[in-house]
């Protein structure tokens, strides 16, 4: 599955080439590839802000090279450059609040920081620990989506329709994806009759960018409203809604984009199986459960205005665009360090102490 989905793989959103950070401008996608080159930490935090690069896997190591581009910039700048550092990271930790890939990536670059051995160079070390953030990453989903495809195949072996909600793919990741990742898999290994993306209001990552990347690579995948998905359960035969995950707490409670939790509660009530794809890099063992995670509000003006156009009445908009799902509500967590089924606390502390798989 390895090789095939390495053959197949057609679609990146991130590139560090020559020091300097290029980023696919998510904000523009289908209707124009139009590449970013970013060569400071400030931008970087900015980009991630704005949703150049969204995604929480990609947000991670995006800020991971911003910090490697802070350190660039702190050397040149002379002086006592770990505490300006300081500055770097505390922005890039600012950009976005949910995903604690985020904080997990910053944290190993910190790490890594610590970690300098007297007279080795600080900006080839640190470039080097960005790079192999983002290499795990690929393998990580690698590894997940061989885990993911064996789960469906040891449920039923025939072409099946999947529902997923969000981008989870190539885009939002270092590559391949987390729950787009098993689709693609799924796919390549005969198990995918249709693919039901959820357009993912208000941002829309499922009609932009989901539908994107699987027309890209041939698979068959079909739009709707979100609104739409407990119809589509009960009348085209959903055997799995397969998604990622922005964090998961300590007793396997899942944020993920905002709508999840209604997959969640419609998919057990009609019988579907639930499946979150996420690296360990989205587990937060410091969160007890998903009441402390931190939810993001955007800006209003994304449910209230069209393409720039006002079409709401003069109304408030509340925009919270992520939700936690229950883990009572989850058939499986697959993760690169193996599959939690039903989680718990103890499952999830089980699956911690293990080593990664590849
Ligand atoms: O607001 P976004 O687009 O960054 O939200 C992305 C999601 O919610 C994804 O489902 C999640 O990050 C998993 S991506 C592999």
């Amino acid at each position: 599955m390895r090789e095939q989905l390495l053959a197949a793989e057609k679609v990146k959103a991130i590139d560090w080439r020559g020091g300097v950070l290029y980023l696919l401008d998510q904000r523009l996608l289908p209707l124009e590839e139009r590449w970013l080159a970013y060569e400071s930490a400030e931008a970087v935090a900015e980009a991630i802000r704005s949703m150049v690069v969204r995604g929480a896997p990609a947000i991670g190591i995006s800020a991971a090279y911003g910090v490697a581009l802070g350190v660039r910039a702190r050397l040149a700048a002379g002086g006592d450059w770990q505490a300006a550092l300081e500055e770097d990271f505390q922005r890039l930790a600012e950009s976005r609040p949910t995903a604690v890939n985020l904080f997990w990536a910053l944290n190993c670059m910190r790490e890594r920081l610590g970690r300098l051995k007297p007279g080795e160079d600080p900006l080839l070390a640190l470039e080097a620990e960005a790079v192999a953030i983002h290499l795990s990453d690929r393998e990580a989903n690698l590894t997940m989506a061989q885990l993911g495809v064996d789960l469906i195949r040891k449920h039923q072996g025939n072409p099946q329709a999947l529902l997923t909600h969000c981008n989870t793919g190539a885009l939002a990741t270092g590559g391949f994806g987390t729950a787009l990742g098993v689709i693609r898999a799924a796919y390549l290994d005969g198990l995918v009759e249709r693919v039901y993306a959820d357009e993912t209001r208000p941002w829309l990552q499922g009609s932009r960018l989901t539908a994107w990347e699987l027309i890209n690579e041939g698979i068959p995948v079909s739009l709707n409203a979100d609104s739409a998905a407990a119809h589509l359960m009960k009348t085209k035969g959903i055997t799995w809604v397969i998604v990622g995950a922005d964090r998961i707490t300590a007793n396997g409670d899942v944020a993920n984009k905002i709508g999840t939790y209604q997959l969640a509660v419609n998919a057990m009530h009609h019988g579907v199986r639930f499946m979150v794809v996420a690296p360990s890099s989205t587990i937060d063992m410091n969160l007890e459960s998903g009441d402390d995670i931190p939810i993001e509000e955007r800006a209003g003006s994304e449910l209230l205005e069209l393409g720039g156009q006002r079409v709401a009445a003069e109304v408030e908009a509340v925009n919270p665009v992520f939700d936690v799902t229950p883990a009572d509500l989850i058939d499986y967590i697959v993760t690169e360090k193996g599959v939690v089924e039903r989680p718990d606390a103890a499952k999830m502390a089980q699956l911690m102490c293990r080593k990664r798989l590849h």
